[in-house]
């Protein structure tokens, strides 16, 4: 029997690169996204996998509905991505605590409510990946508000591997770090160019996630590069804050 696995933000960039590489790998999917359209695209293009798609939108809190669907569908989860996610570029001062909330619900809300609701019907073992940032550890200036949702996301994450050691389920933490996909032209905030690197393949990305689930780790830190930088600024902490707001000023012209 195949395993099976709900998919948050399928539609997206990220979300439709896991989708692949865990259709790929055998398992059932239930795709959430909030288009219909977006969702019946994906479908077809994974013609030949078993796929269900859901409706889902975190402002709509449709968790138990989501939950059922995968349960009518397959009759169990083994797996849960969290990935549906929303970015805010925007400095502190400027931010709009709408603007701040918001990005809460989707970020953070959102997987807490819906790896609760999973949680009920994982009697046998299974993961819960979350698709976190790099900036839940490493702050980068102007992304404070996404880096909060991140890593409270992170946080209460951990937590949970913690609280669910006796139950055969792990937690794995991706905190990646900039991915091609249209995440930046979806941003909330007025600042437009992150001054932030190359953006790497979804799809080495995707396969990164699975050998990571495969392998039962707590946290990914991908592309691996990240990691220097985190050492970088605890080294060099002064340095790291003005040369990244350095280049946040001349990128965007403030
Ligand atoms: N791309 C990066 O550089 C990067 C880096 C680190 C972490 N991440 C994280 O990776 C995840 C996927 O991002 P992405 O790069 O694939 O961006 P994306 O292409 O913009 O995809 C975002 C996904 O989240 C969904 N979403 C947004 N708001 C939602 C809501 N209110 N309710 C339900 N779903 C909602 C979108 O659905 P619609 O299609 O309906 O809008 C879409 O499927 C996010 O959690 C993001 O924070 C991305």
């Amino acid at each position: 029997m195949s395993k099976v696995c709900i998919i948050t933000g399928a539609t997206g960039g990220i979300g439709r690169a896991l989708s692949l590489k865990f259709a790929e790998e055998g398992f059932s999917l239930l795709l959430c996204g909030r288009s219909k359209e977006k969702l019946r695209l994906l479908e077809r293009e994974l013609g030949w996998a078993k796929v269900e798609v859901c409706i889902y939108d975190a402002l709509k809190r449709n968790e138990v509905e989501v939950v059922r669907k995968a349960l009518n569908s397959f009759g169990k989860i083994d797996v849960l991505i969290n990935g549906a996610g929303v970015g805010i570029y925007e400095g502190f001062e400027d931010m709009s605590e709408e603007d701040l909330r918001y990005v809460f619900e989707v970020n953070f809300f959102s997987p807490f409510r819906l790896t609760k609701e999973a949680l009920r019907h994982m009697k046998n073992g299974g993961t819960i990946i979350n698709i976190s940032s790099i900036t839940a550890r490493l702050p980068v200036p102007f992304m404070g508000g996404y880096g909060a949702s991140k890593s409270a996301l992170s946080s209460i994450m951990e937590s949970l591997r913690a609280e669910l050691v006796e139950r055969d389920i792990n937690v794995l933490n991706v905190e990646a770090g900039r991915i091609k996909t249209e995440f930046t032209e979806r941003t909330l905030g007025s600042l437009r160019h992150p001054p932030l690197g190359r953006r790497e393949d979804p799809s080495l990305f995707a396969k990164a996630v699975y050998d990571a689930y495969l392998k039962r780790k707590r946290v990914l830190v991908w592309p691996f590069r990240y990691n220097l930088f985190v050492v970088l600024r605890a080294l060099f902490p002064n340095l790291y804050d003005r040369k990244l707001y350095e280049a946040w000023k001349r990128e965007n012209e403030l």
